[in-house]
């Protein structure tokens, strides 16, 4: 029996890596997503209950999950160099001459690759697994983020046993953001009013330094492999043949890579991906140019701080020259204010650019920009074109200063700077047009309440007809079908299938309508967790900005805004119509039953990295057995759970307090261990002799939770990028 387990769980394993590698590395579906899911959670579920089958490098791993308060260094076996940059086909042409000379003649080829613009990888390959992620760090010590790099899912956790294989090797590589990932997160962020990631690259980086991997997990890194190390001697010949085993091996590696005979037709791989490197779902900056063979490259050396047999060749960064014509300030969901650089056509990197982002009013003072100037617009890693500078020996006499607006450009109100923040903002959110309306869209949009057959551009053209002003005022809409199918590009079919998107609309959970109220720093992931926190809006509304704090996700600035909202009546109303209209304002679905009620009545504080369950595992144990954790350490808390790493300040509070300290075992050690012992738990408490029957369901919302969402999010099959 437990020797099938074994090998139920092995062999599900197996099919999982062999799923991932067709559908990662050779773009094959084997078999439909769902079934991917479905046998990825049958190995979780098999996991959980027999961990000592697990295989470290599971492809459940992927999801994430672990927590990293601080991540541990390492030393790099071989240093972490860079490359010398060069900028122009000249350098190129001198490095070929340092290389002939080096090699006194002898003949040699290069290998051509695009450079990646991402975060430098080093990765431990022990007997075919993975077993160690570190960063460049130094180039000598780097952080150690196994944990997170496992969530990357091109990248194999072991690799395939194809050709000759040595036992120990170093794979290096680069762990980048793919550029379409990168755009939905930006336009995530702007959505939820968080300022922007400058570029992919910052993107990667971020995201690699988060303490959970499961958030590491949700920003869909991938990774490219470029170089082979392995103690002693190469056995392969030369790098071409170790980009060909790597590939063999299972391990991404952009096909993009070419051998040169020598340095014209390294010249033409520079010219040819000038522009074609636009087409690619990665951001890259250049060409990296390495001699082929490894004997060649140990005779040419190292300097210092980079190798002798490589160099990359770096493009310019993409810049134009055009003239600023107008700048418009734009409002956006949050009310905030951004200008906006209206310009002459101008070509850059693969697209026409008519528009660039000026960020903020102190950057138009420190650019010293006025309308009419003549500008320098720059397209580098980042997405939206920038204004980087202004051609002052153009500038005409009658270019004219810009008057940075004191008041909202669409409806007058006085613009506000809040402390700390770049943006002019307007206060008026309840009746600042294009603020309500991009409230209106967020609604409607996909993520959110998915209205089929109501999308931005119809609700933005209702909004503007004054058919509807806010999100419960759409459910007013059947009301008026007569009128809309008046309307041009509408027509009967459509509005039918307006109302019916209506009415489906009402069953959107209640974590996707909280998203969708547009709450100022509520994301997707931040409205999951406060809805399986609090379960009913009403709850929620009566939670403070300390409780709603002690959410895990939820920090202060998130929980302020919240509390805030609710505060409002406006809002509250907002909230009463819409469940006039029937929308889903709790969790629907069973409450949880409590596994047991021994920690009825008690108060825990969570603080600290935990051993074996992490933090969000633990508050869900606590309150299945029926006990409430709050973020706040106060007289009447019963216990202070005290992790790795707690700050001395809680530990001080607690002691003053007189509060018990105890540790994640202790806790452990008061739940009932078997399940009968938990059973028996509640049948005694249902007939407690108060008479006051309790069948173990906490009905009170504000300490009923549900247990965390199996996470298998990470586990859809997606494309490559
Ligand atoms: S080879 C001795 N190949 O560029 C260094 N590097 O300074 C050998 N990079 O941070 C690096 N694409 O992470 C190599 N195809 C590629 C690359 C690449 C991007 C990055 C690398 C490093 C920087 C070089």
């Amino acid at each position: 029996m437990i020797n099938d387990i074994q090998q139920q769980i092995t062999t599900l394993t197996e099919r999982l890596h062999h799923l991932n590698y067709q559908y990662y590395q050779r773009d094959i579906s084997e078999i439909p997503d769902q079934e991917f899911d479905q046998l990825l959670a049958e190995l979780q579920r098999l996991e959980k209950e027999y961990p000592q089958f697990a295989h470290p490098n599971s492809p459940t791993q992927r999801v994430g999950g672990t927590i990293t308060k601080q991540f541990p260094t390492a030393l790099h076996k071989y240093p972490m160099l860079s490359l010398g940059n060069t900028y122009s086909e000249e350098d190129l042409r001198e490095f070929d001459e340092r290389v002939r000379r080096g090699l006194e003649g002898a003949e040699f080829a290069y290998v051509c690759e695009l450079k990646f613009d991402g975060v430098a990888m080093s990765l431990t390959y022990e007997n075919g697994q993975l077993t160690q992620g570190v960063t460049r760090g130094d180039g000598t010590r780097g952080d150690v983020v196994t944990n997170n790099v496992r969530t990357i899912k091109n990248l194999p956790l072991h690799l395939r046993e194809a050709g000759q294989q040595p036992a120990e090797m170093e794979i290096r590589g680069e762990i980048f953001m793919p550029l379409p990932v990168f755009a939905e997160l930006n336009a995530e962020r702007e959505v939820n009013g968080e300022a922007l990631l400058a570029n992919p690259r910052n993107a990667a980086s971020g995201a690699l330094k988060l303490q959970d991997s499961a958030l590491v997990a949700a920003r869909k890194l991938r990774f490219y492999a470029y170089s082979f190390l392995m103690p002693g001697r190469s056995i392969f010949p030369t790098h071409s043949a170790s980009l060909e085993a790597m590939h063999a091996w299972g391990l991404p590696v952009s096909d993009t890579w070419r051998l040169c005979g020598n340095i014209n037709e390294v010249l033409n791989f520079v010219h040819e991906w000038d522009k074609k490197r636009f087409t690619l779902p990665v951001a890259t900056d250049g060409i990296v140019i390495k001699v082929n063979d490894f004997r060649q490259q140990e005779l040419l050396g190292y300097t210092s701080k980079s190798p002798r047999w490589a160099i990359a060749y770096k493009y310019p960064a993409e810049a134009g020259r055009t003239r600023l014509r107008e700048i418009q300030y734009q409002v956006g969901r949050t009310g905030a204010v951004t200008p906006v650089a209206l310009l002459d056509p101008v070509p850059l990197a693969g697209t026409v650019v008519k528009r660039a982002s000026v960020h903020n009013a102190n950057q138009i003072a420190a650019l010293d920009l006025r309308l009419n100037d003549m500008v320098f617009v720059e397209k580098g890693g980042e997405i939206i074109p920038k204004i980087t500078g202004v051609d002052l020996a153009a500038r005409l006499p009658e270019s004219q200063p810009i008057v940075y607006p004191t008041t909202c450009p669409a409806c007058s109100t006085p613009l506000i700077r809040p402390e700390g923040e770049a943006h002019f903002r307007c206060p008026n959110d309840r009746g600042c047009p294009p603020q309500l309306k991009a409230k209106l869209e967020h609604y409607v949009s996909r993520k959110a309440l998915d209205i089929d057959g109501l999308g931005a551009e119809t609700v933005g053209r209702f909004f503007d007809l004054g058919l509807v002003t806010d999100a419960a005022s759409l459910y007013d809409l059947p009301g008026k079908a007569a009128e809309l199918a008046q309307l041009e590009r509408l027509g009967e079919k459509s509005v039918q299938r307006l109302v019916a998107g209506l009415e489906t609309s009402k069953q959107v959970p209640f974590d996707r309508v909280l998203f969708g109220l547009g709450i100022r720093y509520v994301g997707e992931t931040v409205a999951e967790k406060l809805a399986a926190h609090y379960r009913t809006v009403e709850a929620m509304e009566q939670a403070t900005a300390t409780e709603l704090a002690a959410v895990p996700e939820v920090g202060g600035v998130i929980a302020e805004s919240v509390a805030a909202w609710f505060q409002e009546a406006a809002n509250r109303n907002l909230v009463e119509r819409l469940r006039a209209a029937g929308v889903q304002l709790a969790l629907t679905g069973e409450v949880p039953q409590n596994v047991s009620n021994r920690l009825e009545n008690l108060t825990f504080v969570l603080s600290g990295v935990f051993e074996q369950h992490s933090r969000d595992e633990l508050q869900a144990l606590i309150q299945a057995h029926g006990g409430k954790v709050t973020g706040s350490i106060s007289k009447k808390l019963s216990y202070l759970v005290a992790g790795d790493k707690m700050g001395p300040a809680k530990r001080e509070k607690a002691t003053e307090l007189k509060v018990p300290i105890i540790s994640e075992t202790d806790l452990l050690a008061m739940l009932p261990t078997t399940a009968a012992e938990a059973d028996n738990d509640l049948n005694t408490l249902d007939i407690a002799p108060d008479g006051v029957q309790n069948s173990g369901i906490t009905t009170d919302s504000s300490i009923s939770d549900t247990f965390p969402a199996e996470n298998t999010g990470a586990a859809q099959q997606g494309s490559l990028f």
